[in-house]
């Protein structure tokens, strides 16, 4: 059986759930955040170490004004709402992405969770907010000339690329999940999921339950993975 230590799910089909059921898009958001907590607390009951959910990406400053405000208040509904859960569960709080370039108010409370949370030694819940991976790729690669310039005997090589990424300190993404039934990967992990097992489920990220959470990693738990050997 499949080892699962990384799952990372894209939390996509918030606005058209919202829309399909004849409310604006925010409270497709406003209950996907809710959601968040549900599939958090089932990953945390399978014993997964790294919980990793695709929360703002880079592209998404594409998006209105109006819904970008509503997006970046939503950590301070959720950690309002379930930072005592996550507390009584172990969860430790992380992040991945660009911090600077979300309003202030935002970061901090999120730096605020992180710390609260710094010292549980339970699952890590991990939250890619303003997060692309391509960026990523980039700003790795820049970290290293930085290091270069003082030493250029150092090589960049497979094994210690990934301690440039910011998720250097997790274990390998064995599962990507994408909700609302489009299969691509948008700029998520690009490095990271290079022998993740994905899964694609049609159900919206609101709609998307602990049952169907479990569904995917029985899936998972049946695939063959090979990483190029024969069995
Ligand atoms: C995912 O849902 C949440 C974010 C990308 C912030 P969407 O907002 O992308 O919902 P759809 O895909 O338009 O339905
Ligand atoms: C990916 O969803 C980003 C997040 C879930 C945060 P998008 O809705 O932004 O992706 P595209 O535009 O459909 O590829
Ligand atoms: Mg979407």
């Amino acid at each position: 059986m499949n080892k699962l230590k990384h799952v990372a799910i894209i939390m996509d089909g918030n606005g058209r759930w919202a829309r399909a059921k004849g409310y604006p898009r925010t409270q497709g958001h406003l209950v996907g955040t809710d959601n968040v907590r549900n599939i958090a607390i089932a990953a945390n009951d399978e014993g997964i170490e790294v919980l990793t959910v695709f929360a703002f990406s880079t592209e998404n400053w594409k998006r209105s004004k109006d819904e970008i405000d509503y997006l970046m208040k939503l950590p301070f509904v959720f950690f309002d709402k379930f930072m005592k859960e996550l507390m009584e569960r172990n969860i430790k709080i992380t992040m991945i992405g660009e911090m600077e370039d979300i309003p202030k108010d935002t970061a901090k409370i999120f730096n605020k969770a992180m710390e609260q949370t710094s010292k549980n030694t339970g699952m890590i819940l991990n939250f890619a907010m303003n997060y692309g991976s391509r960026f990523e790729i980039v700003r790795a690669f820049n970290k290293f000339l930085d290091e270069y310039k003082n030493d250029n005997s150092l090589e960049l090589t497979e094994d210690n690329f990934n301690n440039y990424l910011y998720t250097k300190d997790f274990p390998e993404v064995d599962l990507m999940i994408r909700t609302s039934g489009e299969q691509r990967i948008s700029n998520f992990l690009l490095w990271q999921l290079a022998y993740s097992e994905l899964i694609f489920v049609q159900e919206a990220w609101p709609e998307f339950t602990p049952e169907s959470f479990k569904k995917c990693l029985d899936e998972f738990k049946k695939r063959d993975r090979r990483f190029g050997g024969v069995k």
